[in-house]
């Protein structure tokens, strides 16, 4: 059984706990899809965990843009980079972010933040099944299996078959299990830190086999949010999101 994560953002209580729900399982592999940092408190810790963790960890957008053009975003968000550039240790730790490959492939399966076609930036949202053309091009650059994160949105999209049009199974609709069949799939583990479905709790999936679970972990977030509003430099709407997930 290994275990897939994304999307830390930071958030050191998320991912101690859901380390601690992986330990419960007898996980023999970890992979991390990337985004260690942005957004939360804790990026030295969380990068180090993950660093000791997991056997591959990818580069996700965040760590792109922290190693390269900081300038590109938004003020709340640039902010937060100028302060983790500030941050001790963080400079020790940015040849190991730069050195990240952006995508992985191994026993059958392909690896990505956000897309095979743009495995750094595209966003594969549940809403593009409606973009025929855009999943065509996707799916076509995926043998089988495809796991992926960046939108923050956990579910299983699956390719066009001959009477249906693209699906996308959120975990609940599925009862949290999926059974990979012949059809090509693109998995989205969801994000330890930042959960934007709706669902405050700590995301990531279990794989064993043909089937994938998804899990959902209660996590310490008041402690999160508290952290993000005692720096300055972190802006408090990252924090209280976290109450509700979105
Ligand atoms: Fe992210």
């Amino acid at each position: 059984m290994f275990a897939i994560l994304s999307d830390i953002h930071a958030n050191l209580e998320a991912l101690t706990a859901v380390l601690a729900d992986i330990d419960r399982h007898g996980v023999e592999r970890i992979v991390c899809l990337g985004d260690l940092v942005g957004y939360g408190p804790d990026p030295i810790a969380c990068v180090d965990i993950i660093r000791e963790r997991c056997a591959v960890v990818l580069m996700g957008n965040f760590e792109h843009v922290a190693i390269s053009e900081p300038g590109r975003f938004s003020d709340s968000a640039r902010h937060s980079f100028d302060w983790l550039d500030r941050l001790g240790g963080y400079k020790e730790r940015l040849p190991f972010l730069a050195n990240l490959p952006r995508s992985h492939q191994e026993g059958g399966f392909l690896y990505v933040h956000g897309s095979a076609r743009n495995p750094l930036n595209e966003y594969v949202f549940p809403e593009d099944i409606c973009n025929a053309r855009k999943m065509e091009r996707i799916f076509a650059l995926v043998d089988h299996t495809c796991f992926c994160g960046h939108t923050h949105i956990p579910g299983v999209f699956v390719e066009q078959s001959a009477d249906d049009l693209y699906q996308f199974h959120s975990p609940e609709e599925i009862d949290y299990v999926y059974q990979f069949d012949s059809r090509k799939t693109i998995v989205n583990v969801g994000s330890v830190g930042q959960p934007r479905d709706s669902d405050p709790r700590a995301g990531y999936v279990l794989v064993e086999g043909e089937l994938v679970r998804f899990r959902r972990v209660e996590y310490d977030s008041e402690t999160t949010i508290r952290k993000i509003r005692d720096l300055p430099d972190l802006d408090d709407f990252h924090g209280d999101r976290l109450r509700d997930g979105r």
